[in-house]
């Protein structure tokens, strides 16, 4: 299996080293446009393999995009990331003519590839890449949720003093703040989580999940890496092992929550053809209120994208 991972800033290189660190792929190609700067990640990377004991081979690129060709999974991570104050909306106009580029440039030689975007705003991204790839959404989809829900369940281990890998929980909507934790649907080893907290923590926990994003940026200056590096990995592995695994993903809807022509976080199973199915929960009213508000918000910055006339 080949990925190539595009941008080989602080997620991008997060993630190569994740796929090379579990061996989810044997051959591991980071593309970034700085000169000799994926070459160079790519070479640390490649150096640590007798180390940490893998072996999957990791090569870098100067945006030479035939060394990506045939890649199986392709990672979209370029752009720029938040300073303290941005909004992920405020990336907009310089990260849609980047993700246009190297959409096309990836499609050229690797026209079978499936394509994860990290990019922000990342379900406006996704959906820019999906217009300039010209291939079925099923093959084109956005990471928020893995890495939204990460946070949300580290909060919630940490509260309630058990270990992260026993609370699984589905986030939907957008990677905003209007994003929609569900506590209906978050269990700790099965147990509905509302029988071990408390409401009001339970709403602290959610608050902060909505700004998990924004909390980092203000600690360090700029955007979060080493979990949206770690989630994007996840995915991948998912598709290349065909696991079957069900995520949250931003995904292209099509009549699913009665909303159409839209990217928006909905539960998915991903496998080795990509989004195999998009699951549909029972939503209670209030759950689909929040979920069409977020819609809302992700609507009008799509309509910002289209405005902008950077799509072919
Ligand atoms: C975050 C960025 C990667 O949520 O969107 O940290």
């Amino acid at each position: 299996m080949k990925v190539t991972v595009v941008g080989a800033g602080n997620v991008g290189a997060t993630c190569a080293d994740v796929l090379a660190q579990r061996e989810i792929a044997n051959e591991i190609v980071l593309l970034d446009i700085k000169e000799g700067f994926a070459e160079g990640k790519a070479l640390d990377i490649w150096q640590k393999a007798p180390i940490n004991l893998y072996d999957s081979r990791t090569i870098g690129s100067t945006n030479d995009y035939s060394k990506t060709a045939n890649s199986d999974v392709v990672v979209i991570t370029s752009g720029l990331p938040r300073k303290p104050g941005m909004s992920r909306d405020d990336l907009i106009a310089t990260n849609a003519g980047i993700v246009k580029t190297v959409t096309e440039n990836i499609i050229q030689h690797s026209p079978n590839a499936i394509i994860v975007i990290v990019s922000n705003p990342l379900d406006v991204m996704t959906y820019c890449a999906y217009l300039n790839a010209k291939v079925d959404s099923s093959k084109v989809f956005g990471m928020a949720g893995v890495l939204d829900t990460a946070r949300y369940r580290a909060f919630l281990a940490e509260e309630l003093n058990v270990s992260p890998k026993d609370i699984q929980a589905v986030l939907m909507g957008g990677h905003g703040d209007t994003m929609v934790p569900l506590p209906r649907y978050t269990t700790v080893a099965g147990i509905p989580v509302t029988e071990l907290i408390s409401t009001e923590k339970l709403d602290e926990i959610i608050e902060r999940t909505k700004f998990g994003g924004g909390e980092i940026v203000k600690l360090l200056g700029t955007s979060a890496w080493y979990a949206p590096g770690a989630a994007a990995a996840q995915m991948v592995e998912a598709i290349v092992r065909d696991q079957k695994r069900i995520f949250p993903v931003c995904a292209w809807l099509n009549g699913e929550y009665g909303m159409k022509d839209i990217y928006l976080g909905v539960p998915v199973v991903l496998g080795k053809n990509g989004i195999e199915k998009i699951i549909e929960l029972q939503l209670n009213t209030e759950e689909k209120a929040l979920l069409e508000e977020s819609a809302k918000a992700v609507k009008s910055v799509m309509d910002v994208l289209d405005n902008m006339n950077v799509n072919a």
